[in-house]
This record gives C-alpha cells, sequence and structure tokens, in this order.
C-alpha cells in the first residue's frame, strides 16, 4: 500500500487539522499525501507496475510539423515571493523549439509556467518531462483534445519521465491554462505552483478590435498560506479543501499595478484550489464582461460583481480613462456567505483586496474602443461573436437530463454516490459521439436532507464546453439567502467548462460530444474535493 509509510504522519495531522469535520480513511490517506513539506527527497514510494498507479500510454509516432513546438518541464525550485527567504515551490518551465518567440513566454518574477499562446488550427506538440519527485500528468485544462493528451491520471508519468503531447488547437479564441492531474495529489502540485495559461486566438477575436499587447493583462488570482520561513503551507481544513490567507496576483503578493488611462482587457483565471471570489471593484463600477471559459459572449454583458469559483474564467473590458489621473482603484472579492463553513483565517465570503490599478495618464493618444466597422464604440455596444445557443430539443434526452448528484457518501464526497476509480465507468456515464445531452448537477448537503455542512461545488468536463440551460435555486430558505450573495456574478451566457452549484442549486447544461471518442474526467475543481474522489470518468462511444 503506498502511503502506508505515512501513517504515522497522518495520525499527527489529524490532530492538527481536522477542523471538526469528520476525517474517513480515503480523506487521511489524501491528508498524509499532501502535507509533507518540500524540499524532502523522494516522498512518495509507488509500484509502476501497480495498474491503480501508472500506465503509461504507448510510445506515439509524431507525424507533420507542428506549428508550436516546446518542451516543459516539472520542477522543484526556489523562488523569491516574500522578503526574506526564498520560497521552495514545484512549477512548469518552458523552452520554444519551434514557433514565434511571443508564444512561449516567461511570466518575470513568477512561479507561474510560462504563458503558452497558439491560434485555433495550429498544431502542437509539446515535450513534457517530469523533474519532480512524485508522479505527475499535465492537463490542458479547456483544451478539446484526443484522450492520450488530456492529462488523464491512469496516463501518470513517474519521476524522471517524459511524454510528448501532440495535438491541434480545435478551441475558439479564450483563455485556457494548464495544470497537473495525478491520482490524489493535484491539489498538492497545483498548490505547490504548478499552473500556466494556454492563450488562444482566432480571426474573430481579431476582428473584434480588443485592447492588445500591454492592455491585455491576464491574472492569475490564487491563496496561499506561508509559515515564519516563507513555505507554502498546506494543510487540509476536512471536507472544506483548502483556503490560504494571503492572495497572490500572477504568483505576487499585494500585487499592484500602474495603467494609463487607456481602455484594458483583464482576463482573470481563479487559479485556487478551493476559493471562490466574487469580484468588483472597489468604487461599486459595473464590470463589462466580454468573455467566459470558453472565449468571447455575443456581446458584452454588465455585472456589478463576477463570481468565479476554482477554474472558472472571466475576461473584463476596463476603460480606465473613467478614472482621473492618480486614482487607486482596487479589484476586491466583496462579501458573500453560505458557500462552505466560515472556517480559516480568511474564510471563504470574506471581503478583501485582490489587486490595486493606479490610474496614470495616457502616454499615447487615447485608443478608444473601436467596432468591427473602425467606428468608437461604447462597451456595452461591440458586438463579439454571434455563438449559437444549444437548443435542448436537440439533446437526445430532452426533457430527461441525466441527474448527477453531489453529496458526501459518509465523509467521502461522491458523485451519484461514487468515487474515483481509475478506469471505472457506470451506465450512466456513457455517451454517444455526435450527439448533444442535458445533464443535470444537483448539489445536495453531505449525508442528504438534515445535515449541517453544505458546501459549494465547481464542476468540470473535460471534452467539449457545455451551455447552461437552466439553474435552480435552492428551495431551503437560508439556503436561498446565501445563493442571492453570489447569483448575479454567475456568466450563464458563455461557452463553460466549469460552473459553480452554491449549496440546495441544481444546474442543467447541455453539452455536444464532438471530435473525439474516448475516456474523460469530470469532477468537482475544488482540487481536494477532486482528490478525495469527487470525479469520474465518462466515455464518448465512437
Ligand atoms: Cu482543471 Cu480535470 O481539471
Ligand atoms: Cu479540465
Ligand atoms: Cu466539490
Amino acid at each position: 500500500m503506498r502511503f502506508e509509510m505515512n501513517r504515522r504522519r497522518f495520525l499527527q495531522l489529524l490532530g492538527a487539522s481536522a477542523a471538526g469535520f469528520l476525517v474517513t480513511p480515503w480523506a487521511q490517506r489524501q491528508i498524509a499525501a499532501a502535507t509533507t513539506t518540500p524540499p524532502s527527497p523522494i516522498r512518495f514510494t509507488f509500484d509502476p507496475t501497480d495498474p491503480e498507479v501508472c500506465i503509461v500510454p504507448p510510445p506515439r509516432k509524431l507525424t507533420g510539423d507542428p506549428d508550436l513546438e516546446l518542451t516543459l518541464n516539472a520542477i522543484t525550485d526556489q523562488v523569491s515571493i516574500l522578503p526574506g527567504q526564498v520560497t521552495q515551490v514545484f512549477r512548469y518551465t518552458g523552452q520554444l523549439i519551434q514557433g514565434n518567440p511571443h508564444q512561449v513566454q516567461a511570466i518575470p518574477g513568477s512561479f507561474l509556467g510560462p504563458i503558452i499562446r497558439a491560434r485555433t488550427g495550429e498544431r502542437v506538440r509539446i515535450h513534457f518531462s517530469n523533474q519532480l519527485p512524485q508522479q505527475t500528468i499535465t492537463h490542458w485544462h479547456g483544451l478539446h483534445v484526443p484522450e492520450t493528451d488530456d492529462g488523464h491520471p491512469r496516463f501518470g508519468i513517474n519521476p524522471g519521465g517524459s511524454y510528448s503531447y501532440d495535438f491541434e488547437i480545435i478551441n475558439r479564441a479564450g483563455m485556457y491554462w494548464f495544470h497537473p492531474h495525478p491520482h490524489m495529489l493535484t491539489g498538492e502540485q497545483v498548490y505547490r505552483g504548478m499552473a500556466g495559461l494556454f492563450i488562444v486566438s482566432d480571426a474573430e477575436e481579431d476582428a473584434a478590435n480588443l485592447p492588445a499587447g500591454p492592455f491585455d493583462l491576464p491574472l492569475v488570482i490564487q491563496d496561499r498560506t506561508f509559515d515564519a520561513n516563507n513555505q507554502m503551507v498546506y494543510t487540509m481544513m476536512g471536507l472544506l479543501g483548502f483556503l490560504g490567507n494571503t492572495i497572490l496576483v500572477n504568483g505576487q503578493p499585494n500585487a499592484s499595478k500602474v495603467v494609463f488611462q487607456q481602455p484594458y482587457r483583464l482576463r482573470l483565471l481563479n487559479g485556487s484550489n478551493s476559493r471562490i471570489y466574487k469580484f468588483g471593484w472597489s468604487d461599486g463600477t459595473p464590470l463589462t464582461v466580454i468573455a467566459t471559459d470558453g472565449g468571447l459572449l455575443a456581446a458584452p454583458v454588465q455585472r456589478d460583481y463576477v463570481t468565479l469559483s476554482p477554474a472558472e474564467r472571466a475576461e473584463i473590458l476596463v476603460d480606465f480613462n473613467q478614472w482621473p489621473e492618480g486614482t487607486e482603484i482596487l479589484l476586491k472579492s466583496l462579501p458573500f456567505t453560505g458557500a462552505t463553513p466560515p472556517v480559516g483565517s480568511l474564510p471563504n465570503g470574506a471581503e478583501f483586496t485582490v489587486m490595486s490599478f493606479h490610474v496614470a495618464a495616457a502616454q499615447n493618444t487615447y485608443l478608444p474602443l473601436m467596432t468591427r466597422s473602425g467606428s468608437p464604440a461604447q462597451a456595452s455596444g461591440i458586438p463579439l461573436s454571434p455563438f449559437q445557443r444549444l437548443e435542448p430539443t436537440q439533446a437526445r434526452n430532452s426533457g430527461s437530463p441525466r441527474p448527477y448528484v453531489l453529496y458526501a457518501n459518509g465523509a467521502n464526497w461522491t458523485i451519484n454516490g461514487r468515487q474515483f476509480e481509475m478506469n471505472g465507468v457506470a451506465s450512466d456515464e456513457i455517451f454517444q459521439l455526435g450527439t448533444q445531452e442535458l445533464l443535470e448537477f444537483i448539489n445536495i448537503p453531505p449525508g442528504g436532507p438534515g445535515s449541517t455542512i453544505e458546501i459549494a461545488h465547481p464542476m468540470h468536463l473535460h471534452g467539449p464546453h457545455f451551455q447552461v440551460i437552466s439553474r435552480t435555486p435552492p428551495t431551503d430558505p437560508t439556503q436561498y439567502t446565501n445563493w442571492l450573495t453570489v447569483k448575479d456574478g454567475y456568466l450563464d451566457e458563455g461557452w463553460k467548462d466549469t460552473v459553480l452549484l452554491m449549496p440546495g442549486e441544481r444546474v442543467q447544461i447541455q453539452i455536444a460530444f464532438d471530435h473525439y471518442p474516448g475516456l474523460f474526467l469530470y469532477h468537482c475543481h475544488n482540487l481536494e474535493h477532486e482528490d478525495m474522489g469527487m470525479m469520474r470518468n465518462y466515455r464518448v462511444d465512437a
């Protein structure tokens, strides 16, 4: 049993961190696996012949010439995050082999991986090497790729191993990202620093004339807890997951940025393990949202705030010319209630500043936003993308969506009462290539009615993006009141790969299974829930 050696450690940890929740043996193993502190030597032993642990995909013959080719390494490293001692991290580094130098761009001073940029239709080849002391595998979150490129934990790569990903970008323009997906270690590896952005552009986006270059700011928002020696601390809060007390933007604490009085495109990714954000401007100015997980909306929408659960993205168009020179405007997370129990020193729903923007005079002439025809536009009036809404009558199960009930069985998170099985797929998890289906996620409290632990779940599907067809608010009065504190920030207008369900909420989605048959994952993107087994396979049959 691979975790036996950690038993003493998890018993210590149980005393320190169980936070009053029940912790099952399954969760105990996860806690044990997740809380050793780097840079210890090899921390996990595993038997590479154990089929539950590792199935190396057959060596593949790479054919044809890629448009973009790079190496990507998972390494242990030390970076300076806080004043004083350096912080031990896990991280991605990359080097361009073939393509345009701007396609692999390191973020200076950040532990985040390089920003990879490609255009729709391009062929990408990534030679990945695992230099971590534990197994890993890379998933391209939001990109629709064949199963052998999708980062399933059954293809986990042992320390010292490597794998060449080779896929075509079939997604539309949007901000996607990559992160590890190894069996039960995803939460820890992302936490230690393993995440990077994958930005796709296309002709439709070019035509929208959005702010570009220095006026296009990708912002990855994460929470961490540091100890007195500036090392990242990772301890479970029972069934909740993990919440840190220090907010990082692109790997930096107390983030601030000088911006000019010009329109900017802010691309937000909630890269946190369990934290939900309710983004708003400090002076109450509404947010103009132009894109979601899967790229541009049909047209911009205005929101007083934007709710982003782990892995969700939103793109905001903001004209800093609306504020006088010298203004300091804060991007905040506004208060909300009921997503999780209010535990930790910075609970989910606490109000805090994410980053500050200092408005400076435009250096050049003011560049107003343009419409496609080239005339200046109000942000709210710009047409963006004429994408089609999916039509529920086109689903083969129109009228009877497949239910997926989210609840804790004892203290194990489940989907329809099941936990993750490496190769397992149940009859209600099999779909037919070329068809559309309606799925309904149903968040009922752990233990069912009468239970007092209520937790939100951001549900994510690998493979094609989906559309939200409908939501049913909670019927319980307290859950309903809590739901009201986040629901106006949902962005159900766009293409999505992750959708938040507050306690008591139900969400219907529609998905078209196209392009690739195979075994793919769906799971809660609270990464601790995922590692605790709140993940399943689904299979698309050709
Ligand atoms: Cu971003 Cu299966 O994950
Ligand atoms: Cu994914
Ligand atoms: Cu969850």
